[in-house]
């Protein structure tokens, strides 16, 4: 089976090198091409057997699974690109959520699955979630999933989650991030603790806290409980938490909808308005 990447930028790289070290794949079995072919030449170097592809069209053509991981806005070329490629065997994957399933089969002739990772897979963690097109068959989905759940676990979500979902698992480590660096430097500035040592002793809370939610058994509600003494200090800081955090996360999803509502006018006026503006 060879797996072909058109796009080895942020996520494109990583879902190659987290296929490569999970074993998924071997390098010898990935063809990728870039629109700055020398990012895709740096990976062949780094993975000897990878092969690099010059054009999109060549990559499409020797591919049995295609994963696009370009912009939304550069979908517009990449499928005016492949499509006399495409087969009706091959399954095209797109890692973008703005891109719905039924433009791209609309577009192309194959099988259709979308796919949202996070970069959490690249320590193979955290959820990739999947929808699948009309023409995906079980073998189809078991086959794709089966590489996909090396470096992650793959969770079914309705398309019209999509966003909501990336949200929680795409978007979320950023969200998280942030919340520790402001975290870090609060404890940095106020007490003069080392950086280094905020940064490991809040690094290996999240990792424990993770753990607790998935494999310890906890609900969010139960660990914050359980940690929290009713009139302690804990307790105190949270209730100085949701005062100043009220409100804060409506804001965040309905930011992120509204980003993700202009998104999707923009690509469909790509696709269905070929006189349309491209990045
Ligand atoms: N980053 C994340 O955590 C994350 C998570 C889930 C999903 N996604 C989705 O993944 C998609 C890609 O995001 P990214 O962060 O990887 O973006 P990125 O770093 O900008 O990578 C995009 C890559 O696509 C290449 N490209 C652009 N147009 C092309 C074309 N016509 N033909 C071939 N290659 C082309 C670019 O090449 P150049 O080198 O020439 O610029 C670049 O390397 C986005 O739709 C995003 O929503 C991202």
């Amino acid at each position: 089976m060879i797996v072909g990447f058109i796009g080895t930028g942020s996520m494109g790289s990583i879902l190659i090198e987290s296929m490569i070290k999970t074993q998924a794949l071997h390098p010898g079995q990935i063809v990728a091409a870039n629109r700055t072919l020398e990012k895709a030449e740096k990976l062949a170097a780094q993975y000897p057997g990878l092969q690099t592809a010059a054009t999109n069209r060549e990559a499409a053509s020797r591919s049995d699974i295609l994963f696009l991981c370009v912009k939304p806005k550069q979908f517009k070329e990449v499928i005016d690109d492949i499509k006399s490629e495409v087969r009706e065997s091959q399954i095209v994957v797109s890692i973008t959520s703005t891109v719905l399933i039924r433009h791209l089969e609309e577009h192309l002739p194959c099988k259709i699955a979308k796919v949202i990772p996070s970069i959490t897979n690249y320590v193979c963690s955290g959820a990739t979630l999947t929808m699948y097109g009309s023409r995906m068959a079980q073998e189809d989905i078991f086959m794709l999933e089966k590489l996909l759940r090396h470096m992650s676990k793959p969770v079914a979500v309705s398309e019209e989650y999509t966003r909501i979902c990336s949200d929680l698992s795409s978007c979320g480590p950023a969200f998280v991030a942030f919340f520790i660096e402001e975290f870090i430097n609060a404890a940095v500035k106020y007490t003069g603790l080392p950086k280094e040592e905020a940064t490991r002793l809040a690094s290996e809370m999240v990792l424990g806290t993770g753990l607790l939610l998935t494999d310890g058994g906890f609900s969010p509600e139960k660990l914050r409980e359980r940690v929290t003494v009713p009139g302690g200090i804990t307790a105190e800081a949270l209730r100085i938490l949701s005062l100043d955090l009220e409100g804060t996360f409506e804001r965040l999803i309905r930011t992120t909808h509204n980003k993700y509502y202009d998104e999707l006018d923009i690509v469909e006026g790509l696709l269905y308005n070929p006189a349309g503006e491209m990045d």
